[in-house]
Formats: structure tokens, sequence, C-alpha cells
């Protein structure tokens, strides 16, 4: 997966774990009309918990989530 994205200023919803990229910050394209930058997703970070904006790759949301809740992956079932 890449790290950057070509957004149009659509809201993607990832039902996985209720996680919605929110922004995403201009940069050059090659394509008119449309940006490459980076996502920030609000996710909450566990059950009934804190919710947080973080920026990256999907994976890089991830990452940090089971960095503050290392249940995050079995309390929002995604193994
Ligand atoms: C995340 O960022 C958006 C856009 O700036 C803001 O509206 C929202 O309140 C932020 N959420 C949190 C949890 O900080």
């Amino acid at each position: 997966m890449i790290s950057s994205v070509i957004t149009s200023g659509a809201v993607f919803l990832i039902s996985l774990f209720q996680a919605l990229p929110i922004a995403a910050f201009p940069a050059a394209s090659k394509i008119d009309g449309y940006s490459i930058g980076d996502i920030t997703w609000e996710i909450q970070t566990s059950p009934g918990g804190p919710v947080v904006n973080v920026t990256g790759t999907v994976q890089e949301v991830i990452k940090y989530a089971e960095k503050v809740n290392p249940n995050f992956r079995s309390d929002f079932t995604l193994d």
C-alpha cells in the first residue's frame, strides 16, 4: 500500500474498526483537480475509549492504535 492517496474530497468510511478519514492535505498531483496527501483518520482506540486523530496510512494508524491499546485488534475483532 502506498503512503499517499489521490483524493477528490470524498469521505471514505472503513467499517473494519470504524475509522473515518477526515482530512487530506494538498500536495502536487499530475491529475488536474486532484491532490495527493496524507490522510488523517478519526479513530476510537478502545471500545468506549477516546476518539483521536491519527495521520498516516491505515497500517500506521493500526500500529498507533496497537501501541496505545495492546488489545486493539481483539477489541475490534480485527483478527
Ligand atoms: C479531528 O480533526 C477534525 C478536523 O480538524 C476535528 O473536527 C475533530 O474534532 C478532531 N477530532 C479529535 C478527536 O480531535
